[in-house]
């Protein structure tokens, strides 16, 4: 077992929990099932998949304005800090930072899926040895505690400074607004006075842009939504038929969000456990929301959780966001 597996805080979201939310979304007059159960070994995988996509254009902005960019943000944040990434996923991106940052005092990666967060924290460990590196499996959508990164070894010879977020990809997107607000102010009381925090913002842009970012050709998308349905079926004993329901994805410009779905094809009955679910032909289960923002909207979004929006970094498009926020 190599260093990093055995420094794991291990605070996995239970079966009963998934449970629970599935039974509870599942018993809504519109169906719906949190979007944060995508993600477990398999879910992982297809989005990496999706992140290397040629219509989905997130990713590789994102990285783009990063890589042009970690100069600058490494500057802004100063030596020695304590990186928390939050939803750390493929750790493609925390390279760029990392390899501009002036001596980390630690890197905490947290992470939904403990074989992802695992297999991603083992590669990074050794690109980079000298870095104290604190893998935490937990939902970051609920309270948790930040692990003592002093647990993890020396780390460079240098005063810790400030902690520092990171959560990348409009991960931000997928709650609403007002959970969207909530989760950076829970941010910041857990990151302390004087934190930043580097936030990646998918901008608004034309429909057509964002149907075919969520309606690839090659079905990836179409398999990462109904992966769920597998995962229902694998571990609470469900009885979906994949082929039985078929992905939708459009934009609701009302609400400013993208809308992922999985339609009934037919009308139809499935188990969950002990439990019976009844389906029309048509009726929808709504997997995920995916919100994009102007740059105003998401420096409101900021200041409403008490951060100010130090600088922000576009690309020429201007499809896609890096804030660097600050707390008092
Ligand atoms: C993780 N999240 C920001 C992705 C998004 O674009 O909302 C998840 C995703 N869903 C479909 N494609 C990608």
């Amino acid at each position: 077992m190599s260093d990093a597996l055995n420094r794991l805080h291990d605070i996995e979201p239970s079966v009963g929990e998934f449970r629970d939310a599935v039974l509870a979304g599942l018993a809504h007059p519109r169906k719906s099932l949190p979007s944060k159960f995508f993600y477990d070994a398999e879910g992982s995988r297809l989005f990496d998949r999706i992140t290397e996509l040629p219509e989905y254009y997130p990713t590789r902005t994102e990285c783009r304005i990063l890589r042009d960019h970690a100069g600058d943000i490494a500057g802004l944040i100063g030596p020695g800090v304590r990186l928390v990434e939050f939803g750390s996923g493929a750790g493609i991106k925390i390279r760029l930072l990392l390899s501009a940052l002036d001596r980390p005092a630690a890197y905490v990666p947290v992470d939904i899926s403990r074989q992802h967060l695992l297999t991603a924290t083992a590669r990074l460990a050794r690109e980079f040895p000298g870095l104290p590196i604190v893998p935490v499996c937990a939902d970051y959508t609920r309270p948790f505690t930040l692990p003592d990164h002093r647990s993890a070894g020396a780390g460079h010879d240098t005063v810790p400074g400030p902690a520092v977020g990171f959560f990348p990809g409009s991960t931000i997107g997928n709650f609403t607004p007002a959970e969207a607000r909530d989760f950076l102010e829970t941010a910041r009381c857990l990151l302390g006075p004087g934190s930043s925090m580097i936030l990646g913002i998918d901008l608004r842009k034309d429909e057509g842009t964002l149907s075919r970012a969520y309606n690839d050709t090659a079905g990836v998308t179409a398999a990462f939504n109904l992966n769920l349905l597998r995962r229902i079926n694998r571990e609470l004993d469900g009885t979906f038929s994949l082929d039985q329901f078929t992905h939708a994805a459009w934009w609701n410009a009302r609400q400013g969000r993208v809308e992922m779905h999985l339609v009934s094809r037919r009308d139809q009955e499935v188990g969950i456990g002990a439990h019976r679910v009844r389906f029309r032909a048509g009726e929808t289960i709504h997997t995920e929301n995916s919100y994009k923002y102007s740059l105003d909207q998401a420096r409101d979004l900021a200041a409403g959780a008490g951060y100010r929006t130090r600088t922000a970094w576009t690309d020429d498009a201007a499809l896609f966001a890096v804030l660097l926020l600050t707390a008092p």
